[in-house]
């Protein structure tokens, strides 16, 4: 009996009142749902999945729970637990109103709940974040037990939570990380989408994007930061715009209007361009255009471009959605001969033949299926035809696009494995060359000619920030204190980010948990995060928690994004986000994720992040000393070992300044004119 009350899962998964198993939540129709993941399974397999689903229920259920998880299984190709999802709808609630026992565990339940507030979430009901598959964990069981333990833990004991599985809490050290996290680790062997997807059938993996299985996702307002800073690079380096110029009168087409890809619209015109994006969910269109981020709709091209013509001629900023495919819209652009001056694509190639990607002649519901209305989509009833129908459609997508850009439109693939889809589709032209993509594509990635050399190899990257009490007060001095930390004539990369700082609270960016994102380097994070933890010290605001999206310069090996200016030969290994994960552990963050796949899909990248609460201790200042620099210089020392030039420069900077507290190795650079000959050289 007592054994049976201490029991977590019982404490974490039944009604308390009856001690029976909770009564399941009505669903909410108007919620986006995800699509059926696919039939994976043989019996043995699915009953495999069942009796590990099984393993969080207490045995007086399982002849309940046994039927409802096949049901699930069948239906959704996945369980997700839903009779355990919680009735009241998870939302970042100030800290203060979570049970726990260290301030670092409430701090944490608020993040997860963030990640799953439908406000914020892309498919809430199977705890989808962003990124079309990108969850907090697997189910809700699981959900639940980690609230549970979160609620339990003590400032010497770490959570260890594998594919979100809490595999429990265990005896640690105060200034050890309170959660360490792994999402979605397949050994080599098993290391792609097939492997991955039996896995997750089997309940044994999740996919966990970046900060959705890293939980720390701020909403879209983190996206819309990196997107503006891209296509204002975009237009100073392909369109020649002045450094303290606007898009004014450019024209820049895309689409996607869901998670990270809906920040375009906002983006675009906070950069002062015009922007047209095409999205075939209806949903993602009218909750943008809700949020007042995207700001005219039409499923009409000739209206739309009329639009365009006019915002061209006043030079004003406008943000249009075209409701349908996407290869329409650059089939009508080729066709009308428009004007474009930049181009790219966000749909979730990343997930392409899995519900990402939308192929030309389908609508949404008949690619994805309308669960509202009991429909299946052709994902589910027809795997094979619907493989090739995405094959033929992202085909005419790159033909089209191929011929804005003879036309001289500049495109860039947005990280969203768009090139390596086409190249998979059979376009093998799209690849430098066919027989070795590691040599990459004939469009650029914006990591290559943008992020990377222009952001990240000078270690700038995404620092973000939440104001644990939710208070608006709290942002609005957070923003304060911030930008007294910055100096707008240090480089263009602090004046972008110092003006946008400055406008943040006029554009309304806050959705979700009250948080700020914006870029700074190694020396940027600490100064801010010093600053704000002695806010906190003081009184001034309530606890804040920092943290950054895994796509910075150390955290993330992804040879077709985060690492793709990484030229020695070195963007197949991931020795850099494992190193820096490990690094960040041993430096005491509260929160340490390393993942698979994040943003790119299962065996394309490993990628990682943290989480730091801000207590206002002197023993947190410094973890942000130690931690923060490390973070983003492992980044830059590799970067620079890579040979590339502004690394090379910020290393050689830090070890003028840091010469007693350690040294980092710099190349010797071979002369490239002298070994042309070598191989050929007869003496
Ligand atoms: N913005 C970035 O910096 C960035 C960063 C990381 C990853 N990405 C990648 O960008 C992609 C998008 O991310 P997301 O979170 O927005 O995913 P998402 O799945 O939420 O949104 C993609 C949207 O594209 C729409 N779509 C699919 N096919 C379409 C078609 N043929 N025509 C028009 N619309 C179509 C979908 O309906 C969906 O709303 C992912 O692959 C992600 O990994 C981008």
């Amino acid at each position: 009996m007592s054994e049976k009350r201490t029991d977590p899962l019982r404490t974490a998964l039944l009604d308390p009142l009856t001690n029976g198993l909770p009564i399941p939540n009505a669903m909410e129709r108007s919620f986006d749902r995800a699509p059926h993941r696919g039939d994976v399974l043989n019996d043995g397999e699915m009953l495999l999945s069942i009796k590990n689903a099984l393993r969080y229920i207490p045995n007086e259920f399982h002849d309940t729970m046994a039927k409802e998880f096949l049901d699930e299984l069948k239906t959704k190709g996945r369980i997700y637990g839903y009779r355990f999802m919680p009735h009241e709808r998870p939302s970042a609630g100030p800290f203060y109103r979570y049970n726990g026992r260290c301030i670092e565990g409430k701090a944490v339940q608020l993040m997860i709940d963030n990640n799953l507030d439908p406000d914020v979430a892309l498919f809430p009901y199977e705890l989808v974040t962003y990124g079309s598959n990108g969850q907090v964990c697997q189910n809700w069981m699981q959900y639940r037990l980690i609230k549970r333990y979160l609620e339990e833990l003590r400032d010497d004991q770490t959570l260890v939570v594998m594919s979100g599985h809490p595999l429990g809490l265990f005896p640690s050290r105060k200034d050890s990380p309170r959660v360490i996290m792994t999402n979605g680790l397949l050994i080599g062997e098993f290391d792609d989408q097939d492997g991955f997807n039996k896995a997750a059938a089997l309940g044994v993996s999740n996919y966990g994007q970046m900060t959705a299985g890293g939980w720390m996702y701020i909403g879209p307002q983190g996206i819309v930061h990196g997107t503006y800073i891209t296509i204002l690079n975009a237009g100073r380096k392909y369109l020649g715009i002045p450094d303290d110029g606007n898009l004014k009168g450019r024209l820049f087409i895309t689409s996607g209007l869901g998670g990270m890809s809906g920040a375009q619209a906002k983006a675009v015109e906070i950069a002062g361009g015009i922007g047209v994006i095409a999205e075939v969910n209806d949903r993602q269109i009218f909750k943008r255009q809700a949020q007042g981020w995207v700001k005219l709709v039409s499923d009409d091209l000739s209206t739309i471009f009329g639009w365009v013509e006019e915002y061209r001629r006043s030079e004003e900023p406008i943000s249009i959605a075209f409701r349908g495919n996407v290869v329409d819209l650059w089939k009508y652009v080729v066709e009308n001969n428009v004007q474009v001056e930049l181009g790219s694509d966000q749909t979730s190639c990343h997930a392409v033949y899995d519900g990402g990607y939308t192929p030309q002649g389908s609508t949404y519901a008949e690619a994805m299926g309308d669960p509202e209305k009991g429909l299946k989509g052709m994902m589910e009833t027809d795997r094979e035809g619907f493989k090739t129908l995405v094959d033929r459609s992202l085909k005419v997508h790159y033909g089209l696009i191929k011929e804005m850009v003879e036309r001289g439109m500049h495109f860039w693939d947005y990280g969203n494995s768009f090139m390596r889809s086409v190249f998979q589709a059979g376009a093998k032209d799209i690849a430098k060359n066919p027989d070795d993509t590691s040599q990459g594509f004939i469009f650029p990635s914006y990591m290559e000619d943008l992020m990377g050399p222009m952001v990240f190899d000078l270690g700038f990257g995404p620092f973000r920030w939440v104001c644990l009490s939710g208070k608006d007060e709290d942002l609005a001095l957070t923003d304060a204190a911030a930008l007294s930390c910055m100096d707008p004539e240090r480089s263009a990369q602090d004046r972008d980010n110092y003006n946008w700082l400055k406008d943040a609270g006029k554009n309304a960016l806050v959705v979700g948990s009250k948080a700020r994102i914006l870029y700074q380097d190694a020396y940027g994070r600490i100064r801010i995060a010093l600053k704000l933890n002695e806010l906190v010290r003081n009184g001034d605001v309530g606890p804040v928690m920092i943290g950054r999206d895994h796509h910075d310069p150390g955290g993330t090996d992804s040879p077709y994004r985060e690492t793709a200016n990484i030229k020695d030969g070195s963007n197949v290994t991931a020795d850099m986000a494992v190193q820096c994960f490990a690094g960040n552990i041993a430096r005491g963050m509260t929160m340490v994720v390393l993942s698979n796949g994040g943003g790119v899909g299962i065996g394309r990248s490993i990628n990682g992040g943290y989480g730091l609460v801000l207590d206002g201790s002197k023993r947190v200042d410094d973890i942000i000393r130690s931690a923060l620099e490390w973070d983003v210089m492992v980044g830059v020392s590799r970067r620079s070992w890579a040979r590339n030039e502004g690394s090379i420069k910020v290393v050689g900077n830090w070890n003028k300044d840091n010469a007693e507290r350690g040294h980092i190795i710099l190349p010797y650079r071979a002369d490239d004119e002298k070994l042309k000959g070598l191989l050929t050289r007869k003496d």
